[in-house]
């Protein structure tokens, strides 16, 4: 492949068959920040060839307008606004509609933004009997899956996917009913009655009030840790083409509803690999326990025979270090100060591990940092989230980029249902053999 020149056509990239002495143009795309694309759509045709990426490290699946992620230098932008300005200075709604809308709202859109999404908390009555039907012990994620899966059931007035309004309708539905389903599915595993939604509080307070409340106490929700878990929600808000965000648009390129693909990616994140990670990472700092332990650890994640990896490290884009984690690690101080919490051993543990690793050849050579997932269980812990919904805290947040994602598919016209192709390495042709002849 030769560098870039122009054509009549603008840039493109040249592929040289050296064999046939062909020579293949394909035009590049130009990114408005960060790498440009080749435009590989017309390969097949013009060379018979596939191309062959699995885990996608060099394949752009689609165009968006959402967020910028600089995986050298630490950056992660929304709609260009880096994250640090939103953590700092918005709220998780400010966020929602700027993902979902491309600008954050003025006053008035703003008011009339929350106020749809609170009056689209509650669920329907019937959906209650649905939680009823899982086991006690049932993994939040399994019935975070199976229950916003089940929202298409109920809400078949918004399944129109070519309808501008039915998709505004069905992303505020998903954004303001998840919490709900969330704190159902930690209530029912608690056998703790249902706790409706309150109008009169925000996205994040309201959470936890479903969460904490119930008939026989008042329960005030603290504004600080109302204010952190919102921060929370907005650092989880979208991470571009992450594997469930990819999946939620690989199953909507189909025209399935929204609640359907975004139960899709709910599946996906469950994954350890993703959001499964954060609540693997509090299993992993209590199986190690002390720091005497450390070395033993990170000699398992470093040993290729040993499956063992350090949860919470590594990302497949960043390589400097993961700027929410870095906002995360400065609010699990603040939470724990609120709280009175002088003494944190799990903090304590997971600032040595950090501090051990960050200064251990291995994790230097391969660039693993700590990511999001690495602090977001300590504060969870903190607030008193068991560790079973620590996914599904995570889930909370990225259906917003999950739905701004579906909703920014739906209205490109480039969209195509999604279909990669392979290279085949099974065998070439057989012939049927009777069952009495196959030896
Ligand atoms: N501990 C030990 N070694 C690691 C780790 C780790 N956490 N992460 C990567 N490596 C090694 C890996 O063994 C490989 O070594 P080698 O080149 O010798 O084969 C090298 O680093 C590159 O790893 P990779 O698996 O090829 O990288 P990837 O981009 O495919 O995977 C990752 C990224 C996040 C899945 C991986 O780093 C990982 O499994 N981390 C632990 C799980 C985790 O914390 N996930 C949360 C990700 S952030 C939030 C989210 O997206 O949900």
């Amino acid at each position: 492949m030769t560098a870039t020149h122009s054509s009549a056509n603008g840039p493109v990239f040249t592929l040289l068959d050296k064999e046939s002495g062909h020579e293949f143009e394909l035009p590049l795309m130009h990114a408005s920040i960060g790498p440009d694309v080749i435009d590989m759509r017309r390969l097949y045709a013009e060379t018979g060839c596939f191309t062959y990426d699995p885990g996608y490290t060099s394949t752009g699946s689609c165009q968006s307008r959402l967020t910028y992620i600089d995986g050298e230098a630490g950056i992660l932008r929304h709609r260009g606004y880096p994250i640090e300005e939103l953590a700092a200075d918005s709220d998780f709604m400010d966020v929602c509609h700027l993902l979902l809308y491309g600008e954050l709202p003025t006053a008035a859109e703003k008011q009339a933004f929350e106020d749809d999404i609170t009056h689209h908390t509650m669920l329907h009555e019937q959906f209650y009997y649905f939680f009823r039907g899982f086991r006690r012990d049932s993994h939040p994620m399994a019935i975070m899956c199976a229950a916003v899966g089940a929202l298409s059931a109920f809400y078949h007035d918004t399944t129109d996917i070519h309808s501008p309004e039915h998709r505004r309708i069905a992303a505020h539905r998903l954004i303001a009913k998840v919490p709900t389903i969330a704190a159902v599915a930690y209530k029912y595993s608690m056998g703790q009655p249902f706790v409706y939604p309150r109008n009169d509080l925000g996205y994040a307070a309201n959470f936890l009030y479903m969460m904490y409340s119930n008939p026989c106490e008042d329960y005030v929700v603290n504004p600080v840790l109302a204010r952190a878990l919102d921060r929370i929600l907005i650092l989880h808000a979208d991470h571009e083409q992450n594997a469930s965000t990819s999946t939620v648009r690989l199953a909507g390129s189909s025209g399935a509803n929204p609640y359907a693909c975004i139960a899709a990616g709910i599946a996906s994140l469950w994954g350890p690999a993703h959001g499964g990670a954060n609540e693997a990472v509090l299993k992993m700092l209590g199986e190690i326990g002390n720091r005497d332990r450390i070395p033993e650890f990170l000699d398992r994640a470093k040993d290729k025979d040993d499956p063992f990896r350090l949860m919470g490290f590594g990302h497949r884009v960043y390589r400097n270090h993961d700027p929410r984690a870095r906002i995360l690690r400065e609010s699990c101080h603040e939470v724990l100060e609120e709280l009175g919490v002088k003494d944190e051993p799990l903090l304590d543990l997971a600032m040595e591990l950090e501090r051990i690793a960050l200064e251990d050849d291995y994790f230097i050579d391969k660039k693993l940092f700590p990511n999001v997932d690495f602090y977001s269980g300590i504060i969870y812990r903190a607030m008193g989230i068991p560790v079973a919904m620590f996914t599904a805290m995570f889930a909370l947040g990225r259906t917003a980029g999950w739905v701004a994602q579906w909703k920014e598919m739906i209205e490109d016209p480039a969209m195509k249902i999604g279909r990669p192709r392979q290279l085949y390495l099974g065998e070439v042709e057989r012939h049927f053999v009777p069952l009495e002849e196959r030896g």
